[in-house]
């Protein structure tokens, strides 16, 4: 820590935390508060609230060490979510790794739109097809809020199969939501199964905007979560265009977007012969999430 600090002051939690805060401000990390006491109470090995009953403690030189290099890390743009391993989601808590997405807020738009569609339809039953679950936040939180659900949540990477499989029986969902692995609806194979609803937060940044994206979202985290293609909506189009074949006559397709992709994303669903197709906004007023109903 900073040598401009009198060496005789004890590095207590308080000011631990108020050293990092200003350094990861500095280094024009989001939410630096926040992220100095989550990187604070992973090296304390407490939650993040404990740190509030810990403010005068005083860390042991290994408890002090390990925090600096986390600090260092984050102040390289290393995800938080990466450096402590999880990150929470619909107040949920979720192990992350390198090989998955680390779960947005926005992403929260998506699992709202899903429970309202489902209380509208009165189907408290239904079933849900999740394509591109990555760490399995989306399926584990409709999960949570609809206890009578059953889904089947896809990825076409493997690693990131097996994070959401750690996700879900964490969670206690894995006798309600079933994994398959594999490129979209082909995760499916001759399964000839429809859904109520169908779900999906895909890959749908341009491939040309990925290099000016943030260092910490570019460099660290996976590629294939990312990349749309030239346009951003390649994936977009394939599961809007492969959603009727899937869909329970009067069913629902719910689809995260990007922020400047409602127009075209629009005409996809209406070429695709979905009906009553809306836009939700996300808490930014961004337009995040399409749907569009089988008829
Ligand atoms: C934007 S991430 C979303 C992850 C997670 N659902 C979330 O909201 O945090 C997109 C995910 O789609 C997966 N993916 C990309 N292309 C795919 C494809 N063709 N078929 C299935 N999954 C795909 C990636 O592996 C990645 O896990």
């Amino acid at each position: 820590m900073s040598s401009e600090v009198r060496e005789s002051e004890a590095w207590t939690v308080g000011r631990l935390l108020n050293w990092t805060r200003d350094f990861l401000r500095d280094k024009r990390i989001e939410q630096p508060q926040l992220c100095a006491q989550l990187l604070l109470a992973h090296a304390l090995g407490c939650e993040r609230l404990e740190l509030y009953v810990r403010f005068e403690a005083v860390p042991d030189r290994v408890q002090l060490d390990a925090f600096r290099e986390l600090v260092r890390e984050a102040g390289l743009g290393r995800p938080i979510a990466h450096l402590i391993g999880r990150k929470e989601f619909f107040s949920l808590d979720f192990r992350i790794t390198p090989e998955v997405l680390v779960p947005r807020p926005e992403t929260e738009t998506l699992v709202e739109t899903a429970l309202e569609i489902v209380r509208a339809s009165g189907r408290p039953l239904v079933s849900i097809l999740e394509l591109c679950t990555g760490s399995g936040c989306v399926a584990c939180a409709v999960a949570s809020q609809l206890p009578e659900v059953r889904l089947v949540a896809t990825d076409v990477s493997p690693e990131a199969v097996e994070v959401a499989r750690g996700n879900i029986a964490r969670h206690g969902f894995g006798d309600r939501i079933e994994l398959r692995q594999g490129d979209l609806y082909e995760a499916l194979e001759a399964d000839s199964a429809r859904f109520g609803v169908i779900l999906a937060n895909p890959p749908y940044v341009k491939t040309s905007d990925l290099s000016g994206m943030s260092a910490d979202v570019a460099r660290h985290e996976p590629t294939r979560a990312l990349d749309g293609g030239s346009d951003g909506l390649e994936v977009v189009r394939r599961i809007v265009g492969g959603a009727a074949d899937r869909l329970d006559v009067g069913g629902w397709l719910a689809v995260e977007i990007g922020y400047d992709q409602a127009a075209t994303a629009r005409e996809l669903c209406s070429a695709a012969g979905l009906s009553n197709v809306r836009l939700v906004k996300d808490g930014l007023g961004h337009e995040r999430v399409i749907a569009g109903q089988r008829s």
